[in-house]
This record gives C-alpha cells, sequence and structure tokens, in this order.
C-alpha cells in the first residue's frame, strides 16, 4: 500500500486527498442525488472543490476532523469519499458514490473498511449515520453495514426541515 492509503478492499482503494484530484471531485459532486441530499457537498467549479481539498488535507495533521478520503477504483478512477465528521463529542459517518458508479455496491464495500480503520484511529467504540428517511440508497447503506436505526424524526437536515433518520454502529 502507497503511504497515504488508508486501507485496501477487493474492489477499491480508499486514500488521503491530493491536489491532482480537484477535477473529479468538482465533477463527481454535481450528480442529482448529491445536490438534492447533501447540498453543501456539491463544489460547482474546479476552484472550489481544490480550496476544499486544501481544507481537508490540513485536517490530516489534525486530530478534530473532518476527515475525509477519496475512494478509488483499483485502476485509480476517483469514485466518490467516505468520511468521519464531529459532531460534538460523537462522530458521524458521510459518504458519496458519483452517480455513473452506484449500484454495484461501492459505498458499503468502502463503509464498512472504513468503519474499522477511522474507529480504531479516532479510538472510539460508537459512530453515527445520519440521513434523510426518503434517502432510500444511503438507508440501504447504513443497514448493509450493520448499523442500528435508532430514530427517524423530523428535524432541520442541511437547513430545511425533513424527516431524519438516526443510525448507530458499535464495535
Ligand atoms: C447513497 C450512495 C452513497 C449509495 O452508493 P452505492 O455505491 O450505490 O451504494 P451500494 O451499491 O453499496 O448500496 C446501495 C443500496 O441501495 C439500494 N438503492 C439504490 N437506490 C435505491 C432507491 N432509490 N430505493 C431503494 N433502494 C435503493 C441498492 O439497490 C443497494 O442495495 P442492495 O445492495 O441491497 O441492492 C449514493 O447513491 C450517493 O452518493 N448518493 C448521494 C449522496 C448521499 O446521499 N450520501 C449520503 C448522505 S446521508
Amino acid at each position: 500500500m502507497g503511504s497515504n492509503v488508508l486501507t485496501e478492499t477487493e474492489r477499491l482503494i480508499i486514500t488521503e486527498f491530493d491536489v491532482s484530484m480537484a477535477e473529479c471531485v468538482h465533477l463527481n459532486s454535481l450528480d442529482e442525488d448529491n445536490r438534492n441530499f447533501v447540498p453543501d457537498e456539491v463544489f460547482e467549479t474546479v476552484q472550489e472543490a481544490e480550496e476544499t481539498i486544501g481544507f481537508l488535507m490540513e485536517c490530516y495533521k489534525g486530530t478534530e476532523g473532518p476527515f475525509v478520503y477519496p475512494v478509488l477504483l483499483k485502476n485509480g478512477e476517483n469514485i466518490g469519499y467516505v468520511q468521519a465528521v464531529p459532531i460534538g463529542d460523537q462522530w458521524e459517518v458521510g459518504y458519496h458514490i458519483a452517480a455513473r458508479y452506484t449500484r454495484n455496491g461501492y459505498a458499503s464495500e468502502a463503509l464498512e473498511a472504513f468503519l474499522l480503520v477511522i474507529m480504531t484511529r479516532l479510538g472510539i467504540e460508537r459512530i453515527w449515520g445520519v440521513c434523510r428517511e426518503d434517502n432510500r440508497a444511503s438507508r440501504r447503506v447504513l443497514e448493509k453495514c450493520s448499523f442500528a436505526l435508532v430514530s427517524c424524526q423530523t428535524g432541520v437536515y442541511h437547513g430545511q426541515e425533513h424527516v431524519v433518520c438516526k443510525y448507530v454502529y458499535a464495535l
């Protein structure tokens, strides 16, 4: 494994960002599902993606996060990311797989491997998964990765009122 590689699965490499990924990150982020479900993770320009990547690369050096890692196919194609984001003194996972690569099991394959590594690194025994009730694909990913449903309640999510489902994963 290269020095910046976090972990590998049968089909995927989970690694650290570098600035050369800005164009892929910009293009991957423009999906309709991403716009709909996670609008604050859409980068309208390569420059916006570059700035965010710069920030995220700095975050690797600290302990506060967010910790976001690109997901690559073994041929190097950048297909999305997995992340651990602090919420108070707890942590929450997040993920995006670009639309043209979805429904191949990539998000669940990446998340399953990521959970083990990131929870060990952070020294935590549980982590949250939070998504809109109508985000069926995301809920399915959490369920496939053995997250347990804790609640589904109306709340503010990305600035709008939605039914939000909270899941937890415990080692
Ligand atoms: C959610 C997302 C990461 C899923 O990526 P993926 O690589 O397709 O995920 P997987 O293939 O591992 O699993 C998806 C599961 O959802 C199911 N699914 C996909 N779309 C669905 C839909 N509209 N309704 C019901 N199930 C759906 C798939 O069939 C699959 O389940 P299965 O393996 O039992 O058949 C991807 O769609 C995405 O990035 N969406 C936009 C960003 C986002 O919503 N992120 C999460 C925020 S909480």
